[in-house]
């Protein structure tokens, strides 16, 4: 939640907004910048998003700087307005501060400044650092943040600028992530990778704690205590096209079609004939053969693709598998032993209670194993393993393509636990390579079928979705991304459970998105969608083509291709995000940035 940029060496006002408008995913109530021209501080902010105050910094973007920190903000203290937006400022307005996290003593240090003569003018916990860095100021900026941070309790990523301080900038970081790099020339800090990699591929992920001081031809980063870190690299290969539209209307639509790229590159290196290899755990061969217990932790989308690997694993085998949303897990009384491996998914790898979540599960001397996207991100530092998904940047508020590819993995990953175990399932194996060429077929011949009946139901307020056994999870996660880009209510339930109390919302208003594949499920959905339909709801269904038993009953279809039963999970996820897409489309809704929400979720 909220991204910071910044950079230091030659440059424009245009690289500052071109770099923050490459984090506009993380937050997007507001956006500012600072950077100090002939001694004065420069601060321009604005509510609304990163164009906005493009436009507003027009004939200003060619002036030549310095140095510069940007913010493009989700609010959590003050409303969204000009003045609650960031950089805030102290009271000689030389101090400009971004800051991603929340302050939780901002209210007391915000009284203990005022009654030391401080003046706020914002709602910010943000305000309370600027504060308190122009009072612990005396000509060193480093010096002056360490003292700084050390009153803040809470989670903090902020950049710090001086106007009196020509060559540095200063950042830094408790549990809000910062990665920072220089290319020689240009020091750059930001919140993710994204806006460094059209200038540098290796990276340094700042570790909590830590402060950086960025110049223009290198960065030093130190311990809290002021002791100088050796540095450490990522090196990142994410190709810079990835983050940019190509064509499509919105980054969501690409990423979708992105998706069978993702599905073979997850593979790649991972199989062999029949069988699954990952190098990546190879030291835990006799762990993973006396496992008894797998924890699954994560959120939103990436909880649903927990919720399928248990499906999928239980097919295997009997297996005791619990899978939990992290801001419960978190705070529960949880059983973990040597034999137990937990496993978190996050695509951002920064998500707050995923990383509490884990962090209860160490303390209790658990093992953890991170299935994340992003290199180098929070998750895959302090998790003991880690299997990346390889997806790419997802710009897209929304997750899709690396929902398809954490299921991928997991898949994966499920075969590999199975087979060390002494399970053998080739065949699977051989299905899976297949998916690549089906998805894609799928995708690019659905849809526009899939549009034409989302059309239909562009102005419908209330949605059900259901489905049974690995189909279920799909079920809520179609709702999901139904709800959160076209803000339209939706509901996601097994589809069994309806009758003991959802059916009573059903009526011809309130249709019905029913996964009804030719599984050994197929005749039971058919059953609960005939009890829907004598509410006189419209049904979608998303069959397997050829199945007039389903078609028969239904408003709507969607068809898919007829595949081993564990496969379509894949397809059903394409085609939930597809219809969501087309539904907000129709719309004209904010499909990348919808409301309320930002990317990376680094508050509990
Ligand atoms: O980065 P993570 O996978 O940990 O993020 C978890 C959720 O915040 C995320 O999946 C969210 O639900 C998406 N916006 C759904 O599309």
């Amino acid at each position: 939640m909220c991204g910071i940029y910044g950079f230091i060496g030659d440059g424009t006002v245009e690289d500052l907004v071109n770099g923050l408008k490459k984090l506009e995913y993380r937050g997007y109530d507001s956006a500012g910048i600072a950077f100090a021209k002939n001694g004065s501080l420069i601060i321009e902010k604005h509510t609304g998003k990163v164009d906005q105050l493009r436009e507003f910094l027009s004939s200003n973007l060619e002036k030549r700087i310095h140095a510069g920190i940007a913010h493009t903000r989700w609010a959590t203290h003050g409303v969204p307005n000009d003045l609650n937006a960031h950089p805030q400022s102290d009271c000689t307005h030389k101090i400009a501060v971004v800051h991603n996290g929340i302050i939780e003593n901002f209210s007391t240090l915000r009284s203990q400044l005022q009654a030391e003569g401080h003046k706020f003018v914002s709602q910010t916990d943000t305000e309370v650092v600027a504060h308190l860095v122009e009072k612990y100021f005396n000509g060193d900026l480093l010096e002056a943040v360490r003292r700084a941070v050390e009153d803040l309790n809470g989670t903090y990523a902020i950049g710090v600028l001086h106007s009196d301080v020509k060559n540095e900038i200063i950042f830094a970081r408790r549990k809000s992530p910062l990665v920072v790099a220089s290319d020689g020339k240009r020091s750059f800090c930001a919140s993710d990778v994204t806006p460094l990699i059209s200038s540098v591929r290796d990276v340094m992920f700042l570790e909590d704690g830590q402060l950086a001081r960025l110049t223009a031809g290198d960065f030093e980063i130190f311990e809290s205590t002021s002791k100088n870190v050796d540095k450490k690299f990522h090196h990142i290969d994410w190709n810079e096209k990835d983050a940019e539209k190509g064509g499509f209307k919105h980054f969501m639509l690409k990423e979708i079609y992105e998706e069978p790229r993702v599905i073979s590159d997850a593979l790649t290196g991972r199989t062999y004939g029949g069988r699954i290899a990952f190098d990546e755990l190879s030291e835990w061969k006799d762990y993973l053969k006396n496992l008894n217990k797998l924890n699954v932790v994560a959120c939103g989308t990436s909880y649903h693709a927990g919720l399928i690997f248990k499906y999928f694993f239980e097919n295997l085998r009997p297996f005791n598998i619990e899978v939990e949303v992290s801001s419960e897990y978190r705070y529960r009384n949880v059983f973990v032993d040597d034999k137990t491996l937990t496993i978190a998914i996050s695509q951002s790898g920064e998500t707050a209670d995923t990383l509490e979540s884990i962090r209860l599960v160490k303390s209790l001397g658990g093992k953890v194993l991170a299935i994340s996207n992003v290199v180098g991100s929070t998750l895959t530092r302090e998790a003991d393993k880690t299997l990346y998904i390889n997806a790419g940047p997802e710009i897209s508020v929304a997750s899709t393509k690396a929902y398809i590819g954490q299921m991928m993995v997991l898949y994966l990953l499920a075969l590999h636990i199975d087979s060390i175990m002494d399970g053998k399932h080739p065949e699977i194996v051989k299905s899976l390579n297949k998916l690549p060429e089906i998805m894609d077929n799928f995708i690019t011949s659905s849809n526009s079928k899939i549009k034409k009946v989302a059309n239909k139901y562009v102005g419908y307020a209330n949605f059900m979705y259901v489905g049974r056994g690995i189909n279920f999870p799909s079920a809520l996660e179609g709702a999901l991304k139904l709800k959160e880009i076209s803000y339209t209510n939706a509901v996601g339930y097994q589809a069994g459970e309806l009758k003991h109390g959802p059916i009573a919302l059903l009526d011809e208003k309130f249709p019905v998105m029913a996964v009804a594949v030719s599984d050994e499920l197929k005749e039971k959905m058919i059953s609960n969608i005939l009890e829907t339909k004598a509410r006189n709801a419209h049904v979608v269904a998303i069959l397997t083509e050829g199945d007039s038993d389903v078609s028969s009953v239904v408003n709507d279809s969607i068809h898919l291709p007829k595949l081993p039963h564990y496969l379509y999970p894949f397809l059903v996820g394409s085609a939930f995000q597809l219809f969501a897409y087309h539904v907000a489309d129709g719309r004209n809704l904010s499909i990348d940035m919808p409301r309320n929400l930002a990317k990376s979720v680094t508050v509990e």
